[in-house]
C-alpha cells in the first residue's frame, strides 16, 4: 500500500473515531434535556392536573386515568344508568353526598358530577383502599337482581352504585371521592383542577 493509501485509510479510522465519540456526546447533550422533563413527571405525581380524552368514550364504557398516583375514573353513563340512580336512594348510606369531604360542592347532586352523563370518580375503595371492579352489568348472577350497575370490591365486598355512593350495610364507611375537576371542551376534561381552587 502507497503512503499515500495508507493516511487516507487512517483518515478514515479517524473520522469514524470521531463521530462515535459525536454520537456519545450527543448522548451527553440530549440527557440534561430529557432531566429536565423530570420535575414536570414529578410535579405530576405531587399533584399537578392531567387531562383526559373522552372524546372515544362510547355510553356505558369506562376509562381510566392517573392523577397523584391514583386511577381516576370517567364513566360514560346511559340515561338507563342515570334513571336507576334515582331508584337506589333507599339503599345507600350517604345518598345525597352529605359528607362535604368526598366531594367538590358542584358535584353534591344526585348524579355527582358536572354534566349528568360523566361520572368523575377517583377508583379507590374508602374502607381499606382497593381498588373496586367496574360492573355496569344489570342483575349479574354473583350481584344479585337488584344490582343495577356500579362497582363492587372484591377485597371485602363493598358496593357502590354509577355515582360512587356506597351502599348500606358494607365495610366502606363512605361515598368514593370525586376530584376537583373541570371541562376544557365537550371533549376533554382537566382532573385535579377546577378553575384554581384545587
Ligand atoms: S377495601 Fe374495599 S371492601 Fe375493603
Amino acid at each position: 500500500m502507497s503512503a499515500e493509501g495508507v493516511d487516507l485509510k487512517k483518515r478514515r479510522t479517524l473520522t469514524l473515531a470521531t463521530s462515535a465519540v459525536g454520537a456519545v456526546g450527543a448522548g451527553f447533550i440530549i440527557y440534561p434535556f430529557l432531566a429536565a422533563w423530570a420535575p414536570s413527571e414529578k410535579a405530576k405525581a405531587a399533584g399537578a392536573p392531567v387531562e383526559a380524552d373522552i372524546s372515544k368514550l362510547e355510553p356505558g364504557q369506562m376509562m381510566s386515568v392517573k392523577w397523584r398516583g391514583k386511577p381516576v375514573w370517567i364513566v360514560h353513563r346511559t340515561q338507563q344508568n342515570l334513571d336507576d340512580l334515582v331508584t337506589l336512594e333507599g339503599t345507600l348510606l350517604d345518598p345525597a353526598s352529605d359528607d362535604t369531604a368526598q366531594q367538590p360542592d358542584y358535584c353534591k347532586n344526585p348524579n355527582r358530577s358536572i354534566k349528568p352523563e360523566y361520572l368523575v370518580a377517583v377508583g379507590i375503595c374508602t374502607h381499606l383502599g382497593c381498588s373496586p371492579t367496574y360492573r355496569p352489568d344489570v342483575a349479574p348472577a354473583d350481584l344479585g337482581a337488584e344490582w343495577k350497575g356500579g362497582f363492587f370490591c372484591p377485597c371485602h365486598g363493598s358496593r357502590f352504585d354509577l355515582a360512587a355512593r356506597v351502599y348500606s350495610g358494607v365495610p366502606a364507611p363512605k361515598n368514593m371521592e370525586i376530584p376537583p375537576h373541570q371541562y376544557l371542551s365537550d371533549t376533554r376534561i382537566l382532573i385535579g383542577q377546577d378553575g384554581g381552587e384545587a
